[in-house]
């Protein structure tokens, strides 16, 4: 790809959200500020666009993309919303939600968008910014998180500078996302609720708004081919439930384990998933060998922390592994 200036605009500013909107017609890519994570994004109904996500961040073409829609009316434009969908959807919409739903007939996203599946993935991010972007464009924003694949997820407008700048056009600069990890992904398929992703909607609050258990997803199926093992990788090798520091290494705390830094001094896993990516980049800045991170408890938002931390301690594929 070729070197492209990258501007960036803060939310705030009069204009940010018009210059957003242009770039989008314009068939450029923005990276913009969600409560989740920052997302690159595309006009969805746009494949060339699309296939500039994909460029952009060396993402491997079999791993769909989430349509970030400003209103339930919005995503039944493009997908199947069951009554149980529509019931979650007024529950946790606008927020860290997004279902897995069977694409509509006359469904207009290419099909890049969604790898080809019969399923495409819709989301109503609460970020106001993300939402009056979609609002103005008339259309969805394909979104994913705005790295570079396989690397840590941004949550700040200079993350993503880290990892995109050149490859895209435009950030817009929301400040620090709110929520920290990427949103819940469930997937409604006749009446089962299958949890996809964790996230910080829980699958307790899920079942407490549908009266039913939510399923766990067979392991041994790979409902998205990018659902891969490793992920969320930091340059340094990453060490799980430790309790002391080894040598060359830096250990995070949690809780009672105070570490050279903390998710949460007072054990808040809140707190902790808003920290969780920030504080794996600020470890890998010590150039240490390991990161070592204190056990997180497995419950609650703790099951999807402990989810992105044992995607990054995960073995890596050749050619990536820890630099040391
Ligand atoms: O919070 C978020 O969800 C953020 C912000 C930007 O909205 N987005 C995000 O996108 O995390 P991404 O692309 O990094 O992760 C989307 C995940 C991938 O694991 C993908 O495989 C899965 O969603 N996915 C997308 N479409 C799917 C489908 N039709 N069936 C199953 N999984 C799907
Ligand atoms: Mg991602």
């Amino acid at each position: 790809m070729a070197f492209i200036k990258t501007q960036v605009i803060p939310a705030h500013k009069s204009g940010a959200i018009d210059r957003a909107v242009e770039h989008l017609i314009a068939g450029q890519l923005v990276a913009i500020p969600t409560e989740t994570v920052y997302g690159l994004a595309a006009d969805a109904l746009n494949p060339d666009a699309v296939q500039n996500i994909f460029e952009a961040k060396g993402r491997p073409a079999n791993n769909p993309l989430i349509c970030h829609v400003s209103s339930i009316q919005m995503a039944k434009r493009y997908v199947a919303v069951t009554e149980i969908a529509e019931k979650l959807m007024h529950e946790f919409w606008p927020g860290p939600l997004t279902f897995v739903l069977p694409k509509q007939k006359t469904c207009a996203i290419p099909e890049i968008v969604g790898a080809g599946l019969p399923t495409l993935a819709v989301r109503c991010p609460a970020n106001k910014t993300a939402r009056t972007v979609i609002d103005q464009l008339d259309h969805p924003i394909a979104a994913p998180s705005a790295n570079v694949s396989g690397k840590l997820s941004p949550t700040s407008a200079q993350d993503v500078l880290d990892g995109l700048v050149g490859k895209i056009s435009l950030v817009i600069d929301g400040g620090l996302t709110s929520v920290g990890i990427e949103s819940t992904i469930i997937g409604i398929s006749n009446n089962d609720i299958i949890l996809l992703r964790p996230g910080t909607i829980t699958v307790d609050d899920i079942s407490r708004v549908t009266g039913s258990a939510v399923k766990d997803r067979d392991n041994d199926t790979i409902t998205a081919p990018g659902q891969l093992k490793s992920h969320y990788a930091p340059n340094a090798a990453v060490r799980l439930n430790a309790q002391t520091c080894g040598p060359d290494e830096i250990l995070i705390g949690f809780g009672r384990i105070a570490g050279d830094i903390t998710l949460s001094k007072h054990g808040d896993l809140h707190e902790a998933a808003r920290k969780l990516f920030s504080t794996l980049r600020t470890a890998d800045e010590y150039g240490k060998a390991s990161i070592a991170v204190a056990p997180i408890p497995a419950k609650g938002v703790g099951i999807a922390i402990n989810d992105r931390l044992a995607r990054a301690a995960a073995p890596r594929p050749t050619g990536t592994k820890a630099h040391k």
